[in-house]
C-alpha cells in the first residue's frame, strides 16, 4: 500500500482474526459486571480539555505529555479522552446520577494517550472500566477488587496476576505528608533523575513511583505517607485489606503506588504481571472521594478502576481457559447457475429457521472442489451442496467439515430442524 496512508503510529486495527479473543472478554465483562449489578454507561471519546487537565492534574504525564488537544473549527479547546474515569463523573453530574444516590457502572471503548509506542502500550487503546458513585465505606474498594478477580477467573488469568494496594489518605493529610516529602527531597535533589526533580515542587508524590534506579533508592529511605495518616484513615484502609482477607484474595502492600492520575484518595490499587515485560501494569485503580466536587458537583464518594484490554488480551493467549469456538456453521455450496434463486431462498429459510448459526452462501463461480476448499478456509462445520439433481430432487446433501457426523441426505426443512437444535 502507499505509506502515506498507513495507520497512525501507536494505532492499531484489531482483525477478524483476533476478534473470537476480544468477544470473549467482553462477553465476560458483561456477564460479571451484570452479577455485581453495575449498569454500562457510553460517553462521548472528545470532551473538553479542561475536564482533564482539572480532574487527572495539571501535573502529570497524561496532561502534561500525552493528551490529544486540539482547537475545533469553532475554536473550542478539544480532547481526545485519555480516561473515562472524568467523562463518567461529567455524565453523571450533567444528567443529575450522582447526587444522593448510588451508582454502580461500567464502561469500554478507546482512549488516547501519545505515549512512546511500544509492545503493550499504544496511543489508541482500549479499556474496560468500573465505577462506583455514592459510597464511602471499605467495602465498596472491597467489591470493586473482588468484582476485577472473579473476572480473572472467569477469564484463567488468576494466576498471572498480582493485587497491590496503597493508601493515599485524605487530602489534607497528603498535603502535611508533601510538605515533609519536599524538605526529604530537596536534601537529595541532586542524586534525583531530571524528571524527579521537575516534579519535586510541583507533584512531589509522584517522585516516589519512579523507575529511576537511583530515585528508587532515594526513595526508599523517604518519610512515609502512612505516618501521616489519621487514624480513621488507617482504619478505612485496614478494612479494606481486612475484606479482602475475609474473601481468600492475596495483595501486598507497596507504599510507593501513587498512581499516575492526581483524582485518587484513600485506596489506590494496581494489578500487576511479570509476564508483559515493561507494560507490567493490568488494570488501577482507587477511590477518589474529591472529584466530583472538584468538577462542581456536591461531594460524593467515589471509586474505580479501569484495565488496559490489549494486555489482557495478550494475557488470555497464556491463561488457562479458551474462548468458546466461534466460525461458521454451514457453507451452502451453489454447483449450478439454475441454483443460484434457490440457494438464496434456502440460505434464508435456514438462517430464520436456526437464528443462532451462522451460514455463509457461496458466491460466484466455482466447482466443487474449489467450493469445499473456501469452505475449509472458514474453518466451517458442515457444508450443503446443492446442484443439479439435489434442485430436482429436493434433497441436499449436508456434509461434515470439521464437524463430527456422517454425510446425510435432507430435505430443507430437516435441515433447518437440525440447525436449530444445534448440529454437534
Ligand atoms: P490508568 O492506570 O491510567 O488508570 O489506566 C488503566 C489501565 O489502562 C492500565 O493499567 C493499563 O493496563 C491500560 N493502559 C494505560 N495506558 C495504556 C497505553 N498507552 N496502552 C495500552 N494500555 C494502557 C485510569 O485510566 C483510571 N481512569 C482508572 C480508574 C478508574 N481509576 C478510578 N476509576
Amino acid at each position: 500500500m502507499d505509506k502515506r496512508f498507513a495507520a497512525v503510529r501507536g494505532m492499531h486495527d484489531v482483525l477478524p482474526a483476533d476478534m473470537p479473543l476480544w468477544h470473549w472478554l467482553e462477553a465476560c465483562t458483561r456477564r460479571v459486571m451484570g452479577a455485581y449489578g453495575y449498569a454500562e454507561i457510553r460517553t462521548p471519546i472528545v470532551e473538553k480539555t479542561a475536564l482533564f487537565a482539572r480532574s487527572i492534574g495539571a501535573v502529570t504525564d497524561i496532561v502534561e505529555k500525552e493528551m490529544y488537544a486540539f482547537e475545533d473549527r469553532s475554536g473550542e479547546h478539544l480532547a481526545l479522552r485519555p480516561e473515562n474515569t472524568a467523562g463518567c463523573v461529567r455524565a453523571g453530574l450533567q444528567h443529575g446520577l450522582l447526587h444522593n444516590q448510588i451508582q454502580r457502572i461500567w464502561y469500554s471503548g478507546p482512549m488516547f494517550r501519545h505515549e512512546k509506542p511500544q509492545q503493550g502500550r499504544y496511543r489508541q487503546f482500549y479499556q474496560i472500566g468500573a465505577e462506583v458513585f455514592g459510597l464511602d465505606n471499605p467495602g465498596v474498594e472491597a467489591e470493586l477488587i473482588l468484582l476485577a478477580a472473579r473476572l480473572w477467573r472467569e477469564l484463567g488469568i488468576n494466576h498471572l496476576v498480582s493485587l497491590q494496594l496503597n493508601t493515599l489518605g485524605t487530602l489534607a493529610e497528603r498535603q502535611v505528608y508533601r510538605t515533609q516529602l519536599i524538605n526529604y527531597l530537596e536534601q537529595h535533589r541532586h542524586a534525583l533523575d531530571a524528571d524527579s526533580q521537575r516534579r519535586l515542587t510541583r507533584n512531589p508524590l509522584r517522585v516516589l513511583d519512579s523507575k529511576n534506579p537511583n530515585t528508587q533508592q532515594i526513595v526508599a529511605a523517604a518519610p512515609k505517607l502512612i505516618d501521616c495518616l489519621s487514624t480513621a484513615s488507617r482504619e478505612h484502609f485496614e478494612r479494606v485489606q481486612y475484606l479482602l482477607s475475609e474473601n481468600q484474595l492475596a495483595f501486598s502492600i507497596n507504599d510507593q503506588l501513587v498512581r499516575g492520575l492526581d483524582y485518587y484518595s484513600h485506596t489506590v490499587f494496581e494489578w500487576l504481571t511479570d509476564h508483559l515485560g515493561a507494560q507490567s501494569a493490568v488494570c488501577g485503580g482507587g477511590r477518589y472521594d474529591d472529584l466530583v466536587e472538584q468538577l462542581g458537583g456536591r461531594a460524593t464518594p467515589a471509586a474505580g478502576w479501569a484495565l488496559g484490554m490489549e494486555r489482557l488480551l495478550e494475557l488470555l493467549k497464556l491463561g488457562t481457559s479458551t474462548p468458546p469456538a466461534q466460525g461458521i456453521d454451514l457453507y451452502i455450496a451453489c454447483l449450478d447457475a439454475e441454483a443460484e434463486a434457490y440457494c438464496s431462498r434456502l440460505a434464508e429459510q435456514l438462517r430464520t429457521a436456526a437464528p443462532a448459526c451462522s451460514i455463509v452462501l457461496h458466491q460466484g463461480p466455482g466447482g466443487l472442489k474449489q467450493q469445499l476448499r473456501r469452505a475449509d478456509r472458514l474453518g466451517v462445520r458442515w457444508t450443503v451442496i446443492v446442484g443439479e439433481s439435489e434442485l430436482a430432487s429436493q434433497q441436499l446433501v449436508l456434509k461434515p467439515m470439521r464437524a463430527q457426523g456422517e454425510q446425510r441426505t435432507l430435505s430443507a426443512l430437516e435441515i433447518g430442524a437440525l440447525l436449530s437444535t444445534g448440529l454437534p
